[in-house]
Formats: structure tokens, C-alpha cells, sequence
């Protein structure tokens, strides 16, 4: 199965791809997360890319494209993956159309109000990038990440003034790959609204395991 998770920052697409990714056994390739991971070791990329994910802006097409087509070669990739977070332009889309036949794009549909709450309410763990909520997911110990016991810290692109800057772009730059989509008859909406748990079900009778 190869698929795209495409939908306004904090609908939730890194959640529910974790969990489709164990269980599908496909690799979850989220873009955000390969920049994260070099703005904390420091790469040339890390820096390069730092200044302009914290203040909520896009990385460059060029960049993004690059990194994805690397990623896409690797043998983990053959059988299935899910993009998160890319393509977010249509640049990006018609890049990848090159690259790859995807099966599907999954359009999270959610409303901004819910987003700045899911945004606002976000902690991260340092140690393995789990995702937590203060309110909607929270760890069993404050601070504390379930999994590796690492500490818990807030996104610097999930100040309020970068998740403002983030819907802006959202809407001018990603948004119209959902027609993009539509007219190439790959798009599936999903209701991004309930708990994980749901949207898993919902994405279960979708996309039924082989
Ligand atoms: P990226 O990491 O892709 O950020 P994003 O798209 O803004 O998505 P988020 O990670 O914020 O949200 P999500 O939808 O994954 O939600 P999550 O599951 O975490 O990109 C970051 C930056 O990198 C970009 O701004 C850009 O600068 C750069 N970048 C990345 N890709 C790029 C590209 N292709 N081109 C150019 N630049 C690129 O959930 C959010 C919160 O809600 C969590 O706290 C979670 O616990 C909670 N939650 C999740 N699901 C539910 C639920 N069902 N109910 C209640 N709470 C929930």
C-alpha cells in the first residue's frame, strides 16, 4: 500500500500513521520528522532548515524533493509506505508522480479550531518523538514519555503565532492538492475528528489488511 496522509497541520496524520504503520508493517516516512532529526544533530540540513520550520514556514521544493526520492530508493520503501507531511505542494505532487504511483491520498478533515487545540495541547519526546496531549493523549507521568521514559517538550513551530503562520500556508500551498487529488481520482477524506482509536477503525474498512 503506498499512500499519502495530506490535511492541515495537527489533524492528527503523524498519529494515525504510527499506528497504521505497525500494523500494516509499511514504513511511516514523515518529512517533518527526517528535518527534526537533523535540526537536533546538527547536519547541514538541520541548520539550513531550522530558522524557517520554527517561524512555520515550507522548506524549499527542491530540498524536500531530493530528500524524499532518497528515502523512496531505500529498500524498506518497495513494497508500501505512507508519506506524512509530503507532497505539500503541487511541485512536490507532480515530483512524486514521477517517482512513484501512490494508491491513494488520505485528506484528514478537520476543523482549525480543533487544530490549534491539538497543537496547543502537543508534547514530543525528546528521546523517540512519541506524541502526546496534554489533554486528549496524556503520558502516564507527567513530563515522562510512556514508551522510552524520555522528557517531554513542546514544539517550537507549536507557539501560537507558527501555528497561525502554518493554517496560512496550509491553505495558499497544500490545500489545493486536494482537488489535485480529487480530479486524479486518488482522494479518500476521512473524518479527522473522533479519537485515534476510531479513525483507525474508519481507516480499517478503507483500506482492509491483505
Ligand atoms: P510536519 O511535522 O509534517 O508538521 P505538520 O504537517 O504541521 O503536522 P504535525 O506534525 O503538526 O501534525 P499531525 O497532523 O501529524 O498531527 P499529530 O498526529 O502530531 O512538518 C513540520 C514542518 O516541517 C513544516 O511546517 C515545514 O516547515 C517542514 N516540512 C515538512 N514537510 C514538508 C514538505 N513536504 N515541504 C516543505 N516543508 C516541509 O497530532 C497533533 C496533536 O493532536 C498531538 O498532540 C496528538 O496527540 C493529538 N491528536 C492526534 N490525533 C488525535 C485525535 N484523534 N484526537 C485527539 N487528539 C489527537
Amino acid at each position: 500500500m503506498k499512500l499519502i496522509f495530506l490535511g492541515p497541520p495537527g489533524a492528527g496524520k503523524g498519529t494515525l500513521a504510527a499506528l497504521v504503520a505497525g500494523l500494516y508493517k509499511i514504513p511511516h516516512i514523515s518529512t517533518g520528522e527526517i528535518f527534526r532529526a537533523a535540526i537536533r544533530e546538527k547536519t547541514p540540513l538541520g541548520l539550513k532548515v531550522q530558522a524557517i520550520i520554527d517561524a512555520g514556514q515550507l522548506v524549499s521544493d527542491d530540498i524536500t524533493i531530493e530528500l524524499v526520492r532518497e528515502r523512496l530508493a531505500k529498500p524498506d520503501a518497495a513494497q508500501g509506505f505512507i508519506l506524512d507531511g509530503f507532497p505539500r505542494t503541487i511541485p512536490q505532487a507532480e515530483a512524486l508522480a514521477g517517482i512513484v504511483k501512490v494508491d491513494a491520498a488520505v485528506n484528514f478533515e478537520i476543523a482549525d479550531a480543533e487544530v490549534v487545540a491539538r497543537l496547543s495541547g502537543r508534547r514530543v519526546c525528546k528521546g523517540c518523538g512519541q506524541n502526546y496531549h496534554v489533554s486528549f493523549m496524556p503520558p502516564k507521568a507527567e513530563g515522562k514519555c510512556d514508551k522510552c521514559g524520555g522528557e517531554l517538550f513542546i514544539r517550537e513551530d507549536d507557539k501560537i503565532e507558527s501555528i497561525t503562520k502554518r493554517l496560512e500556508v496550509y491553505r495558499a500551498q497544500t490545500a489545493p492538492l486536494i482537488d489535485y487529488y480529487r480530479k486524479n481520482g486518488k482522494l479518500t477524506d476521512i473524518d479527522a475528528r473522533p479519537a485515534s482509536a476510531t479513525i483507525l477503525d474508519s481507516f480499517k474498512g478503507m483500506f482492509p489488511l491483505a
